[in-house]
């Protein structure tokens, strides 16, 4: 058994996809979530600029410390994850494996859609991860700059976004894909709308919950687990504006979020 808390970053909102299913599946443990809203979007980062980010949210949770860090960001997944996990003796998960487990189990074509940022569709990652599980795939990456900004906005079923979805999607539609994977975890927020979308036919892959099953396997496998917890405790950290994150983070975990605090990493 372990108390110490599991460390939950992202760039804004989007990692709130990942703390609910951590909710229904690990209700005992206790987390520290950091939204770095300052440098929203990573999108359109470099993989230095990504590096460094990472390396100050690390450092903030280990005044903690944390027991373990989930990157609930498909971009630092990508483009960081495999730069600074040698640097740290705690486990750390990101979203693309797991991503890629799911996908692969579901697609009966073989045809691969992925809706990502710029920065995770240069990377080429979802593409490799993808295709060293199952390697006769075709995986066809899409970035989406308009999506994490109208998901920032709380924007999140208006013309704008139906018009957004229409010009990633279509595309991916048009090369008959029945398995699109959702490789940024803002892009959750969006889902009943990309669902309407894209119709019956083509499964929708949000890696959350897989991603909190490794989770739940490598705390069990470390014996980090935390054991019951009634009270569980839940912190909720920006580097940048603090309303956005509190007003959008209600939509999707509701009360959880009681407090949002604002800390400077630079
Ligand atoms: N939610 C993040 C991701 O999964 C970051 C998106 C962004 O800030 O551009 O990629």
């Amino acid at each position: 058994m372990n108390t110490q808390p599991i460390g939950v970053l992202d760039s804004g909102v989007g990692g709130l996809t990942v703390i609910k299913a951590m909710l229904a599946e690990l209700p005992d443990e206790d987390f520290i979530y950091f939204g770095d809203t300052a440098h929203l979007p990573y999108g359109n980062k470099t993989p230095a600029q990504l590096i460094t980010y990472a390396g100050d949210i690390m450092k903030f949770f280990s005044t903690f410390p944390v027991k373990a860090v989930v990157v609930a960001c498909g971009t630092h997944s990508s483009v960081t994850l495999q730069h600074i996990i040698k640097d740290y003796s705690i486990p750390l998960l990101g979203v693309v494996k797991a991503a890629a487990r799911s996908a692969v189990a579901v697609t009966s074509n073989k045809r691969l859609g992925v809706l990502a940022t710029q920065a995770t569709v240069m990377s080429g990652t979802f593409t490799r991860e993808i295709k060293t599980l199952q390697p006769g795939c075709t995986v066809m990456e899409v970035a989406c700059p308009k999506f994490v900004p109208l998901v920032e906005a709380g924007k999140l079923d208006d013309s704008d976004t139906r018009q957004a979805v229409h010009e990633y999607v279509s595309p991916l539609i048009e090369q008959g894909i029945d398995t699109l994977v959702l490789g940024c975890t803002h892009y959750p927020f969006l889902g009943p709308v990309i669902k309407e979308f894209i119709g019956p036919q083509v499964k929708l892959v949000d890696p959350s919950y897989e991603t909190v099953e490794e989770l739940r396997q490598v705390l069990h496998s470390k014996n980090l687990t935390r054991g019951n917890n009634p009270h569980s405790q839940r912190h909720f950290y920006v580097s940048g504006s603090q309303e956005s994150f509190f007003t959008v983070g209600k939509l999707l975990v509701g009360d959880v979020i009681q407090r949002v605090e604002q800390v400077c990493l630079d």
